[in-house]
């Protein structure tokens, strides 16, 4: 009996002890799986407040628009951007447009194309600047386009500008094929050159419609103030930017106080395989009359 009685208690103290473990074990995993949710909990607002202030700030995840006047805008939209250069200041704006909008401005373009036209110069012909610009184009404003798909887009255009629409020419839609460039130029009309202006181009978006396989970029040939060695206005040295389609670039050609900034010189390199098709909105510094 006494044998039998201290074994059950040995058995009982064995089972006692197991159970007593277990329970801590438990007590413990709980207690660190709290006390770390609550670590975690009160650290991660922090780091994605660290995170936003470190990118600029996430507004749209965070919804916080604020009142706005009457002309105003009741949510917060991000459009995406990346400064390629401030010398030019050149801005660029991925899928700006979808391939629906794209092409949808081809087709209502397309049976429309006649050889690109030339800005002259005092003392310039047709003929001396032959071969300078060699692109199709047509002009197409909002107003003409039924589906609204232009107006979609200069609409979108003017809130990335904050530059009212009425500011802003024709969409200016171009056809590049193989081989077909647009020589380095000025947007901006220089009165020394070209006489007394009405109004000046202050900035141009230029919205790539197609993918081209090669050549075709838009190039600068001036970089942080500085022109690219081996430059010569005809060829394709410089920063360049690669069409994409749906893709925008924004450029300023006159510096905030209006003088013409000389680094905005650009150019369009020639296709090589594709076909590079783009709309151009060219802005102006007063409204736009078109005559
Ligand atoms: C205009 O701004 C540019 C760039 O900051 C500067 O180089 C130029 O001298 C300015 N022109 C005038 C007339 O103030």
């Amino acid at each position: 009996m006494k044998i039998k009685t201290k074994r059950s208690k040995n058995k009982l103290g064995l089972r006692g002890t197991l159970l007593l473990c277990a329970l801590f074990f438990l007590g413990g995993f709980y207690f660190s799986r709290i006390f770390f949710s609550q670590t975690t909990s009160d650290l991660r607002p922090r780091l994605r407040r660290d995170i936003e202030a470190a990118e600029g700030g996430d507004h749209t995840s965070r919804n916080n628009a604020q009142p706005h006047g009457a002309t105003g805008e009741s949510s917060v939209e991000s459009i995406p951007f990346q400064i390629l250069s401030w010398k030019p200041r050149a801005l660029y704006f991925p899928k700006f447009a979808t391939p629906e909008q794209c092409n949808a401005i081809i087709a209502m373009t397309k049976t429309q194309l006649k050889p690109s036209l030339l800005a002259l110069r005092e003392g310039e012909s047709a003929e001396s600047t032959q071969g300078t610009r060699t692109s199709s184009g047509t002009f197409v404003s909002a107003a003409e386009d039924d589906s609204g798909t232009l107006d979609l887009i200069e609409q979108k255009i003017s809130r990335a500008t904050m530059i009212p629409r009425s500011h802003g020419e024709a969409f200016n839609v171009l056809r590049y094929e193989i081989g077909q460039k647009y020589d380095s130029h000025y947007d901006a009309f220089n009165p020394a050159e070209y006489g007394p202006q009405q109004s000046q181009r202050i900035a141009s978006f230029l919205l790539y419609l197609t993918n081209v396989e090669e050549g075709g970029e838009t190039m600068f040939p001036y970089e942080d103030g500085l022109k690219v060695p081996g430059y010569d206005y005809k060829q394709c040295v410089g920063l360049k930017v690669k069409p994409r389609q749906g893709d925008g670039l924004l450029f300023y050609s006159v510096f905030p106080n209006g003088t013409i900034d000389k680094m905005s010189l650009h150019g369009s390199c020639p296709v090589i395989k594709g076909e590079k098709w783009v709309a151009t909105k060219w802005i102006r510094d007063h409204i736009f009359y078109d005559d």
